[in-house]
C-alpha cells in the first residue's frame, strides 16, 4: 500500500516536470515576443544562445537584425544593443569592421548618422581615428570633409570644421563655388564667386541726401531701405552717413580693380579689391560708407557710430581687423554688408565673420 503511494507521487513528479518541460518554450516565447521581437527571430534568438540578454534589455532592432544575419558575432552582443539601427545594407557587417577597428558605439552611432556609405568605407582601410566623434559633433560637419578636417586640425575641432567648410585649407581661388541666383544671406568671398550675369533682386536709388558726390548709388531694395533708416537714425545722433560706393556690377568691378592695379600694384589689390565676381558690392547688399565730413572715415564719429549701432540696422562690418586669415582681405573699416538684423546681432555679439556664420548656420 505505501509502495503503491509512492509511485503515485513519482508519476505526478514526472507529469509535472514533463507539463513544464512543454510550457516552457511558450512561456520563453511569449516573453521574447513580448519584447518586441518577431515570432520568426526566437528560434535564433534562443540557438545563438542569447535569450537571457534578450529578455533582460530592451529591444533592439539592431540585436533582431544580428541574430538573423549570417554575420552575427555573439562577442558584439552587447555593442549591438546600444547601437541604433540604420537601414543599410550590410549594416551588422559594417557594425563588426567598426567595432573591430576601435570604434566605440557612440562612435558608431556618429558615424552612421553622419559620414556618407563611401566615407564609412573608407574607414575600413584607414588607421583607427581616436577623435573622429569630435569631428561629428558639429551640426554643420560635412562627410565629404572629414580628412581635410584631420589634415588641417591643430588644437581646435570646431575652427577646423569652420575653417574647411569655408575653404581655407586650399589656396584661395580654388574649388570655387559659382553663384547664380541672388538672396539675401548670398556668400561672396574668395571660395564663392558671382557670375557675370548674377544681378541684385530690386535694385533701388539710394536716396540721394545719403550719397557721396553726384552719381547715383544702387542697393537692392531690402539693403537700401535699411540703410535709409540707418541714416535717418543716425542723423538723429548728429552723424552724417554717406553711401560711397555700393553696388557694382561685374564690369564696373573690372574697372575698381584694373583701376587700383594700375595705382597701387599686385599686392594691394590682393588684399583691398576683389576679383570681378568675387565682390560683394555685385550683390547689392553690400556698400562702403563715408562721413559727410571727414575725408578719412576711420578718424570720424560716424566710424564708431557704425562699429556701435550698425548691426541694430542689419548691417555687418565685413573685413574686421585681425580677420584677414578668414575674409581674404585687410581691414575695412568703411565696407558693410547687409545680412539682416538677427543675423547682425548675432556676428556681432559672437565676433565672428560672415564667412563662418555663413557655414556654420546657412550652408546646407
Ligand atoms: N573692397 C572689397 C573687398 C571689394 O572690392 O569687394
Ligand atoms: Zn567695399
Amino acid at each position: 500500500m505505501k509502495k503503491k503511494k509512492k509511485l503515485k507521487k513519482i508519476w505526478i513528479i514526472i507529469l509535472v516536470v514533463l507539463v513544464l518541460l512543454l510550457i516552457y518554450p511558450t512561456y520563453l516565447s511569449c516573453r521574447i515576443v513580448a519584447k518586441d521581437y518577431k515570432a520568426s527571430s526566437i528560434y535564433n534568438i534562443v540557438t545563438k544562445g542569447i535569450k537571457d540578454e534578450v529578455i533582460a534589455n530592451e529591444y533592439s532592432k539592431t540585436v533582431e537584425v544580428a541574430v538573423n544575419s549570417k554575420d552575427f558575432v555573439k562577442d558584439n552582443l552587447d555593442s549591438y544593443f546600444k547601437i541604433n539601427y540604420v537601414d543599410k545594407d550590410s549594416f551588422i557587417d559594417r557594425i563588426n569592421k567598426l567595432l573591430k577597428i576601435g570604434y566605440s558605439v557612440d562612435d558608431i552611432n556618429l558615424i552612421n548618422e553622419k559620414l556618407s556609405d563611401e566615407m564609412v568605407t573608407s574607414l575600413y582601410s584607414h588607421d583607427f581615428i581616436s577623435d573622429i566623434s569630435s569631428y561629428m559633433a558639429f551640426d554643420f560637419f560635412k562627410s565629404d570633409n572629414l580628412y581635410r578636417y584631420i589634415d588641417y586640425f591643430y588644437d581646435d575641432y570646431k575652427d577646423a570644421v569652420v575653417k574647411v567648410n569655408i575653404g581655407l585649407d586650399k589656396p584661395l581661388y580654388e574649388d570655387v563655388n559659382v553663384i547664380d541666383t541672388f538672396s539675401e544671406t548670398v556668400l561672396a568671398n574668395k571660395y564663392n564667386k558671382l557670375s557675370e550675369n548674377f544681378e541684385p533682386k530690386n535694385l533701388t536709388a539710394i536716396n540721394s541726401e545719403f550719397t557721396k558726390g553726384t552719381a547715383t548709388q544702387y542697393l537692392s531694395k531690402v539693403a537700401n531701405d535699411a540703410f535709409l533708416e540707418l541714416c535717418q537714425s543716425a542723423l538723429n545722433d548728429n552723424m552724417h552717413i554717406l553711401a560711397n560706393s555700393a553696388y557694382r556690377s561685374y564690369s564696373d568691378q573690372q574697372i575698381v580693380y584694373d583701376t587700383y592695379l594700375n595705382l597701387y600694384g599686385q599686392n594691394y589689390v590682393d588684399n583691398y579689391v576683389a576679383v570681378p565676381g568675387y565682390s560683394e558690392h555685385q550683390t547689392g547688399l553690400a556698400l562702403d560708407v563715408a562721413s559727410r565730413d571727414y575725408n578719412t572715415f576711420k578718424a570720424s564719429p560716424e566710424y564708431k557710430w557704425m562699429l556701435e549701432n550698425a548691426y541694430k540696422y542689419g548691417f555687418i562690418l565685413r573685413y574686421q581687423e585681425e580677420k584677414q586669415d578668414i575674409t581674404g582681405y585687410k581691414y575695412e573699416a568703411w565696407h558693410y554688408r547687409y545680412v539682416g538684423k538677427e543675423i547682425a546681432k548675432y556676428i556681432k555679439e559672437n565676433n565672428i565673420t560672415y564667412d563662418e556664420y555663413y557655414v556654420m548656420f546657412l550652408d546646407k
